[in-house]
């Protein structure tokens, strides 16, 4: 899959080694035999402050797949955070292994020895495969832990601010395309009503848009009919996108726009929570060519990152709460770009998130005095 950052990676070493120009600060291999623990850990960039980003367990094929990944998601927590305005940088962890197989106190807790180790350049957070839970097991051995539970202090579950978020992307993406921020009596389709989905279609449906949803799991797309009666389900996802919708949420898998899919599309805007939404270069073209307005995703669903990163200076629902509502201004932000350099959504998002990192890290210049 195509990672939205537009720059490509250089390919890996034929041989698996890590790829010199890949731009990473520091890649850290970790490994211990008693627990099973095999992880990587990837600073993409500090230039902001400490790499974060979560920790993914997936049962790679080989450890290529795990360097590959680890490497193409730190670089783009580094742009996520730089858009959204934090003083952080980017990094990422992956563990090997089958979570439901080889997920153990000992295997967390020996891998937040290895996050301890770092000194704070790398600090942790959910992603695939791992949980709040998790995050309290890694804290025992680490203070560079954030998305921990609520019962231990931390920021919970991170789709509350996702989801709150990706609705103020849609306002300003709405005032873009239709002249003013309001949502009342947009058709919307929700693709995927998972934890950020359903909290989506609560923030949709208080906003007075006519709600769509599709999500092959029959239960979730029934808790949501039972809670909100006035929403519809399509039959499909294809369904979904083939109708009659002014706006396209896709917040299911990553890569969900190839060519295909844009051309079902009846959709003006595009603007979701999935991560990684566009497959290939090639459905940005068609995007852009068949004049759909396209969120970057990294700009549209910051909230979540906005609410663990919080959780670093003791968490407040309320401020970053407040943080999550400047998406709005983001959006606007990359969409202005968008339009004064004649360049899509996601370049315009991209050479932001450049910019900042590269304007703030030269005030390394300047001297402070102990
Ligand atoms: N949870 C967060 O805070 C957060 C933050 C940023 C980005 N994201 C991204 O948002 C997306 C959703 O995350 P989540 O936490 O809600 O995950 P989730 O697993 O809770 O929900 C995903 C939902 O998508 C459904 N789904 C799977 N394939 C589908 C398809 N083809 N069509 C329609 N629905 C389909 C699943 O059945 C499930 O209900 C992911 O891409 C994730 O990376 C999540």
């Amino acid at each position: 899959m195509a990672d939205v950052i537009t720059a490509p990676l250089p390919e890996l070493d034929p041989d698996g080694v890590f790829a010199r120009r890949s731009g990473h600060e520091q890649v850290v291999y970790c490994q211990d035999e008693s627990s099973g623990l095999r992880a990587i850990i990837a600073v993409y960039s500090t230039a902001l402050g400490p790499a974060l980003g979560g920790t993914r367990f997936y049962p790679y094929r080989d450890e290529t797949a795990a360097l590959g990944d680890v490497l193409r998601l730190s670089r783009a927590m580094a742009y996520k955070s730089a858009v959204a305005g934090l003083d952080l940088g980017g990094g990422k962890a992956v563990i090997i292994g089958d979570p439901a197989r080889v997920k153990t106190e000992a295997l967390l807790r020996a891998y937040g020895r290895f996050v301890q180790a770092l000194g704070g350049r790398y600090v942790t957070a959910c992603d695939i495969g791992t949980t709040e839970r998790d995050m309290d097991v890694v804290a025992r051995e680490s203070q560079y832990v954030t998305g921990r539970s609520r019962e231990a202090g931390g920021a919970g579950d991170s789709s509350e601010l996702t989801a709150y978020g990706v609705v103020q992307a849609m306002l300003a993406a709405a005032e873009h395309a239709w002249g003013e921020a309001d949502l009342t009596g947009r058709r919307i389709g929700v693709e995927g009503v998972g934890k950020v989905g359903r909290r989506l279609v609560g923030h949709l449906v208080e906003a007075g848009a006519s709600v769509l949803v599709a999500d092959p799991d029959r239960a979730s797309v029934s808790a949501v009919l039972a809670r909100y009666p006035q929403v519809t389900a399509a039959a499909d996802e294809h369904a979904l996108r083939r109708a009659e919708i002014d706006l396209y949420a896709p917040c299911a898998l990553g890569g969900c726009l190839d060519e295909s899919t844009v051309s079902e599309l009846h959709a003006e805007i595009v603007c979701g929570g999935a991560n990684n939404q566009l497959a290939t270069e090639r459905a940005q073209k068609l995007l852009s060519d068949r004049r759909i307005l396209y969120i970057p995703d990294y700009v549209a669903n910051a909230g979540g990152l906005i609410q663990v990163a919080d959780e670093i200076g003791g968490f407040a629902f309320g401020r970053a709460k407040a943080r999550a509502a400047r998406i709005f201004d983001t959006t606007r932000a990359v969409l202005g770009r968008a339009g004064a350099d004649g360049i899509p959504p996601a370049v315009a998002a991209d050479r932001l998130a450049q910019q900042r990192m590269s304007e703030i890290a030269a005030l390394r210049s300047i001297h402070l005095t102990a």
